[in-house]
């Protein structure tokens, strides 16, 4: 193992790591660079940040790369944000199978530009039976989309009579998500000192972790993600019960 990382435990791993990459704009602003300039820096910290996320065994790593509220952004940067998520999906594609990580997207893909949707499923169907890791692209997403797109094709199911309204629990109403089948995540991180979720994965986080750090993203690399995934295996999660019931429950283990 990597010497710089020997504190993990590797029974406590979070399986599932959520990241809002927030502060480009302002990494930019503070460098007196354009905030395109904070973007390009912002994809060096996406490649640093997959590598050791790949490195320490987490299974499923959800970046939030655009939201269906980043479409109100001017023009030229909506466009250098999706040139550039061109060029990161092409440039990643052989790290990606070398490290045998399957890319997947959530949100309304169909949205985006075709050219990038192409690529986008060219790189998910060549990296379809990768198992390593997840690399799972928040792109045009947004939660409460998510949420009454699943509404609507549970509606669609039990009009046609494939599903009774009583047969929708929470497990069922998990497969309608974009997320389906994969585990909720364990861990949020947002960058740049935000204390807000931005209409991201309003479902999944019932009961994650959650870290906030005043760090700008394009300054965020390996060392602060290996900080947090540490104090992440320090805290207590407590799902509702008590910090007692969660020591009994630990000894009978
Ligand atoms: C995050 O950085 C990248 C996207 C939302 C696409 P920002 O561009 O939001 O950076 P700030 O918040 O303006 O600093
Ligand atoms: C959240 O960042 C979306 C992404 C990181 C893609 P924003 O910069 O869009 O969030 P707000 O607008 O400050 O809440
Ligand atoms: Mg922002």
């Amino acid at each position: 193992m990597n010497s710089d990382i020997p504190s993990l435990r590797p029974d406590s791993l979070p399986r599932h790591i959520a990241i809002i990459m927030d502060g480009n704009g302002r990494w930019a602003r503070k460098h007196s660079l354009s905030r395109i300039r904070g973007h390009r820096e912002g994809a060096e910290s996406v490649r640093d940040i997959v590598r050791v996320c790949r490195e320490i065994g987490i299974e499923v790593l959800t970046l939030y790369a655009f939201s269906t509220e980043n479409w109100q952004r001017p023009r030229p940067e909506i466009s250098a944000l999706m040139k550039l998520l061109k060029q990161f999906l092409k440039s990643e594609l052989a790290e990606m199978m070398e490290n045998n990580i399957r890319l997947k997207a959530i949100g309304q893909i169909e949205r985006l530009p075709a050219d990038v949707v192409k690529v986008l499923r060219e790189v998910m169907d060549t990296t379809i039976k990768n198992q390593g890791m997840i690399l799972n692209l928040a792109l045009s997403y947004g939660g409460q989309d998510e949420i009454v797109e699943a509404v609507r094709k549970i509606v669609a199911e039990v009009r046609a009579d494939r599903l009774k309204p009583e047969e929708i629990t929470k497990a069922v109403f998990s497969n309608y998500l974009y997320t389906q089948g994969m585990p909720e995540p364990d861990l949020l991180i947002r960058t740049s000192g935000e204390m807000r979720v931005s209409n991201f994965l309003l479902w999944q986080i019932a009961y994650t972790e959650i870290f906030v750090t005043n760090t700008l993203w394009p300054d965020f690399r390996r060392e602060e993600l290996i900080h947090i995934v540490h104090d992440y295996q320090e805290r207590e999660r407590r799902f509702g019960e008590t910090g007692d019931q969660i020591k009994r429950g630990r000894g009978r283990q």
